[in-house]
């Protein structure tokens, strides 16, 4: 049974890694010359918005699946109906849009940020004037790891923030003085059955998640977190992995994004949860039972970002994992990550803090 993975990034690749073991086999439809999933399955080059590509990808495949949401929503439609995408294009193609995105958490009653489409400079104006400074400006579309943002502070930064941005639609939001950021994983099967992880703590640097520790929170915030991953999942028809990032606020969860797939902030699953949310979306987006959310410990995962530190410096530490994504060293770049499990959260943050101090010493735990 042959799975088709539109991207071919390190989601993918690690997607692959957990449906071996289950017997299944993959198919990638990538542009890029080595994409870190070539190394375990065969890819069709071609662009992302390439019909004809994607329809000779659907042929050749069980289902249809993305590893990065900016796909052409236009052509997983063109499939038809003979082919099952998940998760479902109507849901791709609201989590491409910021602006549908906030929509969607508004209507279904997610508390978000407050926020205004901007399409002009003189809406940016008016934004600024409705929302207040300071606020973050941000292209609608195609935005990841804080690329396409900007923070503007006083009147003085909209000139420059809009002579950078301005060739696309944007929107503007308020800057949320969160207390910390949090994320949740949901899956959701064909028959409609669900599970979510616990919540994940996650901390951020420049726009890139650099540390994630689960499970995090009391029971009260992992319940309003289950609720809106489960809300979303429902009115979306979803099948597959389904992620959304949250402020936190004085208890409160503002909603800042979501991801229609398999999240960097779920990546300590592989080793810290009975399934991991690879595997769990193969399970759904194939109509197999759903595994087991529980995490088995407490994790940490560290992003490897920009150089990959030695293999044997690394795995010197007791205990770690490290995943190796084998992608050329650019500044920026996500490389790898390295995941530690412990069986109670204090050990789990002595050990992240020894490997923070190795390969992020700018990164510190709270
Ligand atoms: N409105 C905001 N207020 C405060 N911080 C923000 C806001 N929007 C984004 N950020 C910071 O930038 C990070 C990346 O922004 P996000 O909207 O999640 O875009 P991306 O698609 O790049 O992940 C967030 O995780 C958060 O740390
Ligand atoms: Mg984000």
């Amino acid at each position: 049974m042959t799975v088709g993975i539109v991207g071919a990034g390190q989601l993918g690749r690690m997607m692959a890694l957990a449906g071996y073991p289950l017997g299944l086999d993959f198919l990638f439809l990538d542009p890029s010359e080595q994409p870190p999933a070539a190394a375990l399955a065969p890819v069709l080059r071609s662009a992302f918005t390439d019909a004809d590509a994607l329809a000779a990808l659907a042929r050749r495949c069980e289902v249809v699946t993305i590893d990065w949401e900016n796909v052409s929503v236009a052509a997983l439609r063109s499939l038809g109906r003979g082919t099952r995408v998940c998760p479902p294009p109507a849901a791709i193609a609201a989590a491409q849009d910021r602006v549908s995105e906030k929509r969607l958490f508004e209507k279904l009653g997610i508390a978000t940020t407050r926020w205004r489409a901007v399409g002009s400079r003189r809406q940016l104006d008016a934004a600024v004037r409705d929302i207040g400074l300071p606020g973050i400006l941000k292209t609608r579309r195609m935005g990841y790891d804080g690329k396409g943002q900007a923070v503007l502070r006083t009147a003085a930064d909209l000139e420059g923030a809009w002579a950078r941005m301005g060739q696309v639609p944007l929107l503007f939001e308020e800057l949320v003085p969160f207390d910390l950021e949090v994320s949740v994983i949901g899956v959701r099967g064909r028959r409609g059955e669900c599970q979510v992880y616990p919540l994940n703590h996650n901390l951020h640097c420049g726009g890139i998640l650099r540390l994630t520790r689960a499970p995090f929170g009391n029971a009260r915030l992992n319940r309003l977190a289950r609720a809106h991953v489960l809300a979303l999942m429902e009115h979306l028809r979803y099948v597959g992995v389904l992620t959304v990032e949250f402020f936190v606020r004085g208890g409160k969860l503002v909603a800042n994004e979501m991801a229609p797939r398999v999240h960097n902030s779920g990546h300590w699953t592989i080793e810290g949860a009975v399934t991991s949310q690879f595997e769990n979306h193969l399970r759904a987006i194939l109509g197999l039972p759903l595994g087991e959310t529980r995490a088995k410990g407490y994790s940490a995962m560290i992003n490897l970002i920009g150089t990959l530190p030695g293999r044997s410096r690394l795995l010197r530490h007791p205990g770690v994992h490290l995943h190796d994504y084998g992608k050329e060293p650019r500044p920026g770049r996500k490389l790898g990550h390295l995941t530690v499990v412990e069986d109670n959260a204090s050990r789990c943050d002595r050990r992240a803090r020894a490997l923070l101090a190795e390969v992020a010493p700018e990164i510190h735990i709270p």
